[in-house]
C-alpha cells in the first residue's frame, strides 16, 4: 500500500508562544517570510502528496485563509514585482486538496489524529506536526523505505537534557521500536532518540487511539496509543533522521529557524552584518 495522504494535527494553543499565540494559530507563526505550516505543506507537496487533511480547533481560521486564494489581493499584485512572492503558493494551492476537520476540545495529540479516521479509511498515511520544519524532506525519506505494512517513526538523536520535551523510543538492532515514553524525566528515559513529529502510520492506529487512556497533562497521546499497538506486535520501525529539526513550538528554537532563514536568504549579508554589530 502507498502513502496518499497527509494529515497535519494543528489544534494545540502553542502556550509556549504565548502572547504570540494569544489569537493567532502556533502553526502561523512566520519562520522568516513564511508561517511555519506553508513549510510542512511544501514538505507534503515535494513528497508527491496531494491529499492534505489539517486538523483545527477555534482560533485557527487563519490557517484556512491562507491556504484559499484571495483574487483581491491577486489582481493587486498582478504583474507586479510582488507577485512572485505568492507563486509557490499558488502553484501547491492549484495541484493539492486541503481538508480541515475541527477538533472541538483539545484532548491532546492522539486525539486530534483520530479526527482523521473517516478521511482515511483503511490506508496508510503520513502525519506530520504542524510546527516542526525539517530540511532536507524528511517526508521524502519516510516514503522511500516504506515498505507498506509498517508503521515508521521519524527519530533523531537529542542530547539527554532534553528527553524530557519529547516522545522517546528505545529500538533493537533491527530498528524496531520496542518501547515509547512520552516526556520521560532523564532518569526513565530508554534512550535519547526523540519523536521528531513525522510518522508513517496504518489505519489500525484509530482503534488503539480509541482504547487509550488520558496519558502526560491528562491528554489521549499519540505515543501511548503506538505504545500499545507495539504491545500487541503491530511492526513499528524507528527511521533515523540526521538532517535538520527545527521545533517551531518554544521561542528559542523558532528565533534560531528563522535567524537561519533569514541569512540564507536575499537580507542575508545585511542581517550577518547587523548582528556581529549587535554583538560586538
Ligand atoms: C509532540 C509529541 C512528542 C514529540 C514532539 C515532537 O509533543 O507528543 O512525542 O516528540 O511532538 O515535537 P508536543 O511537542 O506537541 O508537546
Amino acid at each position: 500500500m502507498k502513502v496518499k495522504k497527509a494529515v497535519i494535527p494543528a489544534a494545540g494553543f502553542g502556550t509556549r508562544m504565548l502572547p504570540i499565540t494569544k489569537a493567532q494559530p502556533k502553526e502561523m507563526v512566520p519562520v522568516f517570510d513564511k508561517p511555519v505550516i506553508q513549510y510542512v505543506i511544501e514538505e507534503v507537496y515535494e513528497a508527491g502528496i496531494d491529499d492534505i487533511l489539517i486538523i483545527t480547533g477555534r482560533h485557527k481560521r487563519a490557517i484556512e485563509d491562507h491556504f484559499d486564494k484571495q483574487p483581491e489581493l491577486e489582481n493587486t499584485i498582478k504583474n507586479s514585482e510582488k507577485e512572485k512572492e505568492l507563486e509557490k503558493l499558488n502553484e501547491i494551492l492549484e495541484n493539492v486538496s486541503i481538508y480541515y476537520v475541527r477538533q472541538k476540545h483539545p484532548r491532546g495529540l492522539g486525539d486530534a489524529i483520530y479526527h482523521a479516521k473517516q478521511h482515511i479509511g483503511d490506508e496508510p498515511f503520513i502525519v506530520l506536526l504542524g510546527d516542526v520544519i525539517t530540511y532536507p524532506n524528511c517526508t521524502k525519506e519516510l516514503i522511500k523505505s516504506f515498505k507498506g505494512k509498517e508503521n515508521i517513526i521519524a527519530v533523531e538523536k537529542v542530547p539527554k537534557e532534553l528527553v524530557s520535551r519529547y516522545g522517546i523510543v528505545e529500538i533493537n538492532e533491527n530498528m524496531e521500536i520496542k518501547n515509547m515514553i512520552e516526556k520521560p524525566p532523564v532518569e526513565k528515559a530508554p534512550s535519547n532518540y526523540a519523536i521528531l513529529g513525522r510518522y508513517i502510520l496504518q489505519p489500525d492506529v484509530f482503534e488503539y487511539i480509541k482504547i487509550t487512556p488520558p496519558g502526560k497533562g491528562g491528554e489521549i497521546q499519540l505515543t501511548d496509543a503506538l505504545k500499545l499497538m507495539i504491545a500487541d506486535n503491530h511492526k513499528m520501525l524507528a527511521h533515523i533522521f540526521s538532517g535538520k529539526v527545527y521545533d517551531i513550538g518554544n521561542k528559542l528554537s523558532w528565533l534560531k529557524a528563522t535567524i537561519e532563514f533569514a541569512l540564507k536568504s536575499e537580507i542575508g549579508e545585511e542581517l550577518k552584518q547587523h548582528i556581529l554589530n549587535l554583538i560586538k
